[in-house]
């Protein structure tokens, strides 16, 4: 479907079994990604959405108290409540980082004794709950086996508030690089990196180090590396079927932005990003926009049309409201022309600023509405 057609969610999407979402932190990542799965569920499909830190509220309202390991299916008649019929069916879950990365681990070990070895060891430990990128790991490996070991027609994919939202886009090459590449294989040789660098004056300062702090670090780190080099065949394994899921015909990617400029810059780079790393764009979303105050009227002559019902003072601050959102409302209709014309797509998805957080079922459906229009 070319982006010039003014179309809704559900055409861009048709044919589509996974959708990701990525975009500048605090854009919309999260709500829009709920909304998608929402509106493809009521069109008929069975949608698993898989969500990253999700407000407490939000979760609550899809029924995501705790983190867990696989979608759950999402009870229809909250939503049958409110006049929301569900054709198909919403599966949500929240992703836990670390414990998906442990599963990995576990299907992966040659043996139980390895895999405990790995899963014991505080650096695993450290490098599974902490480092930038287990997030962006561990949502890419729970989409490869959702899309590979369930049935859903179609998977939405939150993305986590990354710094920069390419590194999403690029982690499984960035990983392959560095499992395919000769720095690791020099590290785990025997005789080889490792064991230079962590040669006798080295192995004095880490015992010192140990003493002082309680903390084996040589000996965690070549533990670590020794148990590791059993599983990394099945790791790049999996990490080049992800790399080529996400060139997947059937993959699309949604830009989200917000009408800000910083956020919009990066919709632009994420873009070409894309592009250039052969990945589908299905279309760039714009979050909270301002549409029209004063409705092309003057403050002036609002404020007298709404004094007669208000009286005066009422009257004024209101209209002095409403032209305040009318300079938001110029300066993103000056961002979407932009975008627009940048992205080339002549008809963005647009979705209002809601005037308030989206964290239950019926503003989550005011959002699936405006992209399912
Ligand atoms: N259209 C909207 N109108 C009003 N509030 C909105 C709208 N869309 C999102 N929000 C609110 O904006 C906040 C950020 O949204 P969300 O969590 O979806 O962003 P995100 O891109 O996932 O953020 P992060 O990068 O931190 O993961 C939330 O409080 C959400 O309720
Ligand atoms: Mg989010």
């Amino acid at each position: 479907m070319p982006a010039s057609e003014r179309s809704g969610a559900g055409e861009r999407l048709r044919g589509k079994h996974v959708c990701i979402c990525v975009g500048a932190g605090g854009v919309g990542k999260t709500t829009t990604s709920a909304a998608l799965a929402l509106g493809l569920s009521m069109a008929g499909a069975k949608v698993a959405a898989v969500t990253i830190d999700p407000a407490a509220r939000l979760a609550e309202a899809l029924g995501l108290q705790e983190l867990s390991g696989d979608p759950r299916r999402l009870d229809p008649q909250p939503f049958a409540a409110r006049g929301l019929h569900m054709r198909g069916e919403l599966w949500a879950m929240m992703l836990d980082a670390k414990r998906t990365l442990d599963e990995i681990v576990t299907r992966l070990a040659p043996d139980g004794a390895t895999r405990e070895e790995i899963l014991a060891n505080p650096i695993y430990r450290q490098l599974s709950s902490t480092v930038a990128g287990s997030q962006e790991l561990s949502a890419i490996a729970k989409l490869y086996e959702l899309r590979n070991e369930r049935d859903f027609d179609a998977i939405v994919l939150d993305t986590p508030p990354s710094r920069n939202a390419v590194d999403f886009i690029e982690a499984p090459t960035r990983l392959l690089g560095f499992l395919e590449g000769r720095a690791l294989k020099v590290f785990l040789t025997p005789g080889g990196l490792a064991a230079r660098v962590f040669g006798r004056s080295t192995s004095l300062v880490f015992a010192i180090f140990a003493r002082v702090t309680g903390l084996d670090m040589l000996g965690d780190l070549s533990a670590f590396f020794r148990s590791l080099s059993g599983v990394l065949d099945g790791f790049s394994e999996r990490t080049r079927g992800v790399a080529s899921l996400l060139r997947d015909p059937a993959t699309t990617f949604m830009i989200v932005t917000s009408p800000e400029p910083e956020p919009a810059r990066e919709a632009v780079f994420l873009a070409d990003r894309l592009a250039a790393a052969g990945m589908s764009r299905g279309g760039l979303i714009i979050n909270r926009v301002h549409f029209d105050g004063l409705g092309g009227r003057s403050a002036a002559a609002v404020q007298a049309e709404l004094a007669a019902d208000l009286g005066p003072s009422l009257a004024a601050r209101l209209a002095a409201n409403l032209s305040d959102f009318d300079v938001l409302a110029r300066r993103d209709r000056h961002t979407i022309e932009r975008l627009s014309e940048q992205l080339g797509e002549a008809h963005p998805l647009l979705i209002p600023d809601l005037g308030e957080d989206v964290n239950d079922v019926a503003a989550l459906a005011r959002v699936a509405e405006h992209l399912f229009r």
